[in-house]
């Protein structure tokens, strides 16, 4: 069927032969899968919301399982040659469409890249391959007596390859900062076959250019990530989990100053999620709101390496929050069991949304003071016409996730709701994608937050890494530039 408005046309790639097949065969036997059955579910994205996108989105039928990297590299030369389109592919929780095909582009599945290839426990550096899945790196670290240096919702799917690709934010990032400080090197391979090795793992490292930067962030559409060595951080020995209520966003602003100077050091998270998060979380997912009911809720956690020290400084802070009535309830946690319950409450609210109909996401920076204000706007906006609008996120990284819902796809409220909220966010000097990338879903908004320099000289690197444009066509960069 032809592309819907607004969906790209397939680009003039070759389509796969049966002596590609066989050629793909030859270097990973058993491991090149057709099986319609079996290839399907990497057709399709987490949100299950590409075909919605456009009908013949994720109709590849080539899903093709490396174990290592010489065979990526084996690949990659030969679909270069050959002008076969790829698909990079981790976890597949993504949610900008990124990370599966928009047509017929050939899979390349990380997942059976699993190995972890060395850990220093003096420095805390981690090596591994891409495809190696978070949290088992998290629980590999843990009886080392470290953590890694980020966390997110999707840990038990999401790899460390799609990770850095996407330059992932999540939960940990206030504290430890971004991927961009944390992976002290890469293995990629490039769009030629070339084996990229800048998998050096050295904190200091000032010599040349900064290549691997390049490819955090860059969705698959500058080379193949194979592995990679990450800073890891000691497993603190206290963490503490407070799940509080405040009336108003100014309140929780307020907490927020109050908990960066009364924590300080062992702060380590502080997110939020509105009412309306509640309502879809005891809704949807059957979870009881552990405090009373509020308009507002925060997540804090501490982390500490003294169990008495960190209590009394929490103590001390929650304290003080009730005495300025800056918080209105709250409950806290010691113990794993409580503390897992406690976080379950914001990072399932993504779960809770898929329950409520069809998701309308944004994931948006903007400066602390008017987070909360685009979320009163887009409801006043749109009035009786969505089914719910809700507010959450990494309020500590100035990051809003909006999220609207309706019953079913409706494009009359897509109307409504775009240009609308980029609008709104380029007058703040936002960014209208702050940790989920572009992918095919957002690349062509990229203006609203880069300007055209910016965008034609990423369209310069591109040309330079990928002149044929093979590695994940038709993502992050926009319709006008090739
Ligand atoms: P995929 O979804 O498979 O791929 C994502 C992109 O990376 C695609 O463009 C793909 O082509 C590319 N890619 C994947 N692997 C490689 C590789 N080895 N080499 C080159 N390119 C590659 N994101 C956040 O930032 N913060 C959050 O808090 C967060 N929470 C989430 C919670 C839930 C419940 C879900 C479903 C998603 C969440 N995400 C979050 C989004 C998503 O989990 C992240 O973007 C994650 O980093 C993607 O990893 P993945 O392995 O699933 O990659
Ligand atoms: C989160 O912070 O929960 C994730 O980024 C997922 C989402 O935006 O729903
Ligand atoms: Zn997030």
């Amino acid at each position: 069927s032809p592309p819907a408005a607004g969906a790209p046309e397939r680009l003039p790639f070759s389509r796969v032969t049966e002596e590609d097949l066989a050629f793909f065969r030859k270097i990973l036997p058993g491991r090149t899968i057709t099986d319609p059955d079996l290839v399907e579910s990497s057709n399709v994205d987490w949100l299950k919301s590409m075909k919605d996108f456009f009908s013949p989105a994720g109709s590849s039928e080539v899903l093709l399982r490396p174990q290592k990297t010489e065979e990526v590299s084996q690949i990659i030369r030969y679909c270069n040659s050959r002008n076969l389109a790829v698909n990079p592919q981790g976890g597949n929780t993504g949610l900008v469409g990124g990370s599966v095909p928009v047509y017929d582009e050939i899979i390349l599945s990380t997942s059976l890249m699993n190995n972890i290839l060395s850990f220093d426990s003096i420095s805390g550096i981690l090596t591994c391959q891409a495809g190696c899945v978070l949290e088992n790196l998290s629980l590999y670290l843990e009886e080392r007596d470290y953590i890694m240096p980020l966390d997110l919702g999707a840990k038990g799917s999401c790899q460390i390859g799609g990770n850095v690709a996407t330059n992932a934010g999540g939960l940990r990032l206030l504290r430890y900062g971004s991927l961009h400080g944390t992976v002290l090197g890469l293995e990629v391979v490039l769009a030629d076959g070339q084996v990229l090795d800048c998998l050096a793992s050295l904190r200091k490292d000032n010599t040349g250019y900064d290549l691997k930067q390049l490819f955090i962030g860059s969705e698959g559409t500058l080379g193949v990530i194979t592995a990679v060595s990450i800073l890891c951080p000691r497993k603190p020995k206290s963490v503490n989990v407070v799940f509080l209520g405040c009336e108003t966003y100014e309140q929780l602003l307020k907490a927020f100053q109050l908990c960066r100077g009364m924590l300080g050091e062992i702060l380590s998270a502080f997110e939020f999620l509105d009412s309306e998060c509640m309502r879809l979380l005891n809704t949807h997912l059957k979870l009881p709101n552990p405090i009373s009911d509020c308009p507002f809720y925060i997540v804090i956690e501490t982390s500490g390496s003294d169990p008495k020290h960190d209590a009394e400084k929490l103590h001390n802070f929650l304290e003080e929050a009730m005495a300025s009535s800056l918080v209105s309830d709250g409950t806290v946690a010691t113990e794993e069991s409580k503390i897992k319950a406690l976080w379950s409450m914001r990072e399932r609210v993504t779960e809770a949304l898929t329950h409520d109909g069809f998701t309308y996401k944004y994931d948006i920076s903007l400066p602390l003071e008017q987070i909360y204000q685009l979320v009163i706007d887009m409801r006043q906006h749109l009035g009786g016409r969505a089914k719910s609008v809700v507010g959450y996120g990494h309020v500590g990284d100035g990051n809003l996730h909006l999220n609207i819902t309706s019953s079913t796809k409706d494009p009359a409220l897509l109307a409504a709701i775009e240009p609308f909220v980029y609008e709104w966010t380029a007058s703040c000097r936002g960014s209208i994608s702050a940790e989920h990338g572009l992918g095919l879903k957002k690349r062509n908004y990229i203006y609203y937050s880069k300007p055209s320099q910016a965008v034609g000289l990423m369209g310069n690197i591109k040309a330079m890494l990928d002149p044929k444009g093979i590695l994940n066509p038709y993502k992050t960069l926009p319709d006008d530039v090739k």
